[in-house]
Formats: C-alpha cells, structure tokens, sequence
C-alpha cells in the first residue's frame, strides 16, 4: 500500500509506537497473559496504568496539586452537561466560538441561566471575540480554545476575573497551559492523547461542591474524583492507549518540545496557503489554529476544489474535507501528525498551482 498522510480531524493519527505496544498489550497485558481488554479494572497490574497515566498528565501540563486529572466516559459533549451540573448556580457566561462552544451554551441553558457573553456567528466563526468585559461575579466563564471545525485558537491562557472552564478537546498537550488559571479543563481525547471513548477533565478540586442542586451521581466530579475515575468501570483500552501516547509524548520531549514542533508546521503549511495562489485561508490571522488549519480555493478558482481533493487523494492525503459547515479544506495537525506529512500536502498544492498556471 502506497503512503498516506492523514489529516483528520479526531479519531485521528496517533503515535506508531503506541499503536504497536496496545497491538501487544492486546495479545498479551503485561506479561498476564491476558488481553488488556480482559484484565480486571480491579487489578494492581490495571491501577499501575491508571497511575501512570495520571502522573504522566501531571508531568507534561506541570499541573499543580489543587488539581485532580480525571478519565471518564461519555465523550466531550457529555461534559457540556457535566459543567452545567457541577458550577452553575445563578449565572454563567459562554463566549460563542462555534458550534461545538454553542453546544455547550445550550446545555447550559437547559440547567439554568447562561448566555453568550461574545460571539463570531457574523462571519461563520473564522475569529475569535476580543475586548468584550467580564463580570467578576459570574459563576463562570467557560471557552473552548480551539475550534476545531474553523481553525481558530485563543492561544494564551486569559486572565479572567471569574473562574475560568475550557473545553481543551482539540488543542490539549499541544503547548504549555497554566493550569492554575483554569477551574476546569475537559476534552475528548480523541484529538491529541488518544483514542475516542474516554475524555479527561483537569479540575480544581475546592471548585466542587459550590451549586445547591443535586447532581446525580454519575454526572458529580466528586463522585469520580473520590473513586480514583474507578466508580464504575473505566474505559479501559481507551485509556490504556492514552497512557501510550502520553509515554511517546514525554519521550520526544514534552508539551513544550511538541509546541515548538506545532508552530513549525502550522506555519509551514500558513505560509504555503499564503503564497499559493490557488488557496486562501479561512480564518482570520492572529486566530489562526496550529491544529487546525482550514482554507479554501481562491476568489475565481473556487471550480477546481473537487479537481484539487482527487489530486490530493492520488497523492496519499486522507481527511482534509474541511466541515460541511465551512467547506473547502481542513488539514488536522495534532500532535501525532510528522511534519514530513505536512510538507507532503505543501509539496501538492505546489504542484497542483503549477500545472494550472
Ligand atoms: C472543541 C470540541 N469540543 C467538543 C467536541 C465533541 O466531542 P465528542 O465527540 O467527544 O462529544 C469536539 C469534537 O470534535 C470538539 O472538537
């Protein structure tokens, strides 16, 4: 099978070497004897793992002990409600960045009173929202830092007169964050640590226990806080690949060694968006993702899209569909995601410019 360079959006490409070791984590867990999938949650060998995984999100984020990491089910969207459930009380403010941040508005909305403090919706989300006020009385602020779907970033940690929440799915572990600023941090792995099937939530642990309402108890961080995310059973092999790719992570360097190789290939492929004249980019400069990265044919050429996604196609380039609600292209570089891959894709919209001049 000819090469291919993989772009999506999440599932996506994880490292190689945590492919190979959960393949033999699955023959044999261990040295059990056992698959990992077949292992007792219960067991020290399946606690080592969670340790380990935990310590690793310690390590790499630098979070500080008023923090506990948490691995639980549900996907990110299930924590829209999570957050609704566990901090707000009188009033919540949500800055409206796209859809997946709209999504979480409305569920807040569905619990009690929250709005949109600032919103991109005017020009499809290609921005992000700046010099709009923040009452120090809100319950909290919560932002999604990375728009997935329109490749747009806050790329610094805010300084918020509120406690701060983000949804972190698609640029956790992609560049430092000062975890002290945040009340809680959520996302779904399945970006850049891991697989789909287990999200991760970094929280303040005295944050807890502020709101008069019951929570149930499956949707009360406390519940999984006070049971080590072992209340019930955990998404195992999820998780277990998690703790892989977090292993290949530390290994080449860390958060801050993988930052710097992100701003390289976010700008290696910037910079050719830039110069090619069969492209331009969606969103707008200083917001621009370094994990998302979206563009779409230029004024006048815009007939040869379908042309340019089977050449790409032909050359080895899989998932740089960009979202039904933006269109054109969308190239995922997470952090798994070799910088020869994206040189690749440069390399073929170079080529493509040159045999349409
Ligand atoms: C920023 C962001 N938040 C939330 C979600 C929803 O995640 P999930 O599919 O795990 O519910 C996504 C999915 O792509 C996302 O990109």
């Amino acid at each position: 099978m000819s090469k291919v360079h993989v772009f999506n959006a999440g599932p996506c490409v994880l490292p190689q070497v945590a492919i190979d070791n959960t393949i033999e984590a699955l023959k044999n867990f261990k040295g059990t004897g056992i698959p990992v999938v077949s292992v007792s949650h219960r067991t020290k060998e399946w606690e080592a793992v969670m340790d380990e995984c935990r310590s690793l999100w310690k390590e790499l984020l630098h979070i500080p002990d008023t923090h506990e990491v948490l691995f639980l089910g549900g996907g990110a969207s299930l924590q829209f409600l999570y957050v609704a459930m566990n901090y707000l009380e009188k009033k919540a403010a949500y800055l409206d960045t796209g859809v997946w941040a709209h999504k979480a508005l409305k569920e807040a909305q569905g619990i009690g009173d929250a709005y949109a403090i600032a919103c991109s919706k005017d020009k499809n989300y290609t921005y992000i929202p700046k010099g709009f006020e923040i009452p120090a009385d809100l319950d909290y602020l919560h932002i999604t830092t990375n728009n997935t779907i329109y490749g747009t970033e806050i790329h610094t940690d805010i300084d918020c007169p509120c406690p701060l929440i983000a949804d972190m799915s698609s640029d956790i572990m992609s560049r430092p964050v000062d975890v002290s600023k945040y009340d809680l941090i959520y996302g779904g792995a399945q970006k850049n640590v891991g697989p789909a099937g287990v999200i991760f939530a970094i929280v303040r642990k005295d944050s807890l226990g502020r709101v008069s309402r019951y929570i149930p108890t499956m949707l009360d961080y406390r519940t999984h806080l006070d049971k080590g995310s072992m209340f019930n059973t955990p998404p195992v092999l999820a998780i277990f690949i998690m703790n892989e790719t977090l292993k290949w992570l530390k290994s080449i360097g860390g958060v801050e060694a993988i930052y710097d190789l992100n701003k390289k290939k976010a700008a290696l492929l910037y910079d050719e968006i830039d110069r090619n004249s069969m492209f331009v980019g969606t969103a707008e400069k200083e917001d621009r993702s370094l994990m998302n990265v979206c563009f779409v044919m230029a004024p006048g050429k815009e007939d040869l899209q379908d042309e340019f996604m089977a050449f790409a196609k032909e050359r080895g380039m899989v998932g740089i569909k960009g979202h039904r609600s933006v269109g054109g292209f969308r190239a995922s570089l997470y952090n798994a995601c070799p910088i020869e891959d994206v040189q690749a894709l440069v390399d073929c919209m170079k080529e493509f410019e040159n045999l349409k001049k």
